[in-house]
């Protein structure tokens, strides 16, 4: 029950009424007996930095930002994770008596996913992410601190895909092919992400590549988690890949925020049954 010490916590976007957010935060507060509630708040574009300031005013302990917002609200924080940095995005917010520090989870989550629900080493691993926007940068920073042989960006628009290869100072370890050489890049690939939007609900039937391409034995992995089995996974499973779909992302970015804001270790199952059940 919520008193005079409870400590708040909320996301904002817009929209936001769809948001899986508080169900999780809650659960995993009422998991660990903490007194904290978490909240979503509707922010337009033009509302933005009177929320942050509200942050400030009213002492929350901690906000996600979601879209429209990730990158915009990086100009009204006091600091930013390096990971906050290399991503160009901010989805989590400390509140460090009263300096607001912004962190980057969704790369990081989806890492910690990847590692813990298929892949458990990346090391050595050479990996292919379709796409160039905002959700591939977030998640290339996260790929590369696990030291893999290669990271290599393919994209519809091949300049998209060489501006953010060269974006990150790694010394070689991230490079863009263009998307003619993707089916020989793949005979060596132990992963393929697909951060495009291509088989994003409504248009569930599309498919990123040809899924015949893709090695027997290797990983496709899809940030989409509506649908949580795409078609391009589905395909993929056929062709005696091991398959990994987006919703660890979502589950695991809230898991560190969670632990950023409270220091302790987030009740992940507790997290993904929540989020499961609201889905089916
Ligand atoms: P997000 O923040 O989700 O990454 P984004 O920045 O708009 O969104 O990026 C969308 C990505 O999906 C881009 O890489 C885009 O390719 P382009 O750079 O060529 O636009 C890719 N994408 C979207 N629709 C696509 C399609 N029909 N076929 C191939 N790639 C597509």
């Amino acid at each position: 029950m919520m008193d005079s010490n409870t400590v708040l916590f909320g996301v904002i976007g817009d929209p936001i009424r769809h948001s899986k957010s508080p169900i999780m935060l809650n659960r995993a507060f009422k998991e660990k007996g903490i007194n904290c509630a978490y909240a979503a708040f509707h922010v337009a574009p033009n509302q933005l930095e009177q929320a942050i300031a509200g942050v400030r005013g009213l002492g929350f302990r901690g906000l996600n930002v979601t879209i429209p917002h990730k990158i915009e609200v990086m100009a009204l924080l006091d600091e930013l994770s390096e990971g906050a940095k290399a991503a160009g995005a901010v989805n989590t917010i400390v509140n460090e008596n009263g300096r607001l520090v912004g962190y980057n989870t969704d790369g990081i989550g989806y890492v910690r996913s990847l590692k813990e629900e298929i892949e458990p080493s990346l090391t050595g691993k050479t990996i292919i992410v379709l796409g160039a926007g905002g959700a591939a940068r977030g998640i290339i920073w996260a790929l590369a601190q696990e030291n893999p042989a290669a990271i290599i960006i393919a994209n519809r628009t091949e300049s998209k895909a060489s501006e953010l290869a060269a974006s990150f100072s790694l010394a070689g370890k991230v490079t863009s092919i263009p998307w003619s050489d993707l089916q020989e890049a793949c005979k060596q690939a132990d992963v393929v992400i697909n951060t495009t939007s291509v088989g994003m609900s409504p248009n569930i039937e599309k498919v990123p590549l040809d899924p015949s391409w893709l090695r027997i034995g290797s990983v496709a992995s899809d940030l989409i988690y509506n649908p949580l089995k795409t078609e391009f996974l589905k395909q993929a499973e056929l062709q005696g890949c091991r398959i990994h779909g987006g919703l660890g992302m979502f589950i695991y970015q809230g898991a560190y925020a969670f632990e950023y804001w409270t220091g302790q270790p987030a009740p992940v199952e507790e997290m993904r049954a929540v989020v499961m059940e609201s889905l089916s």
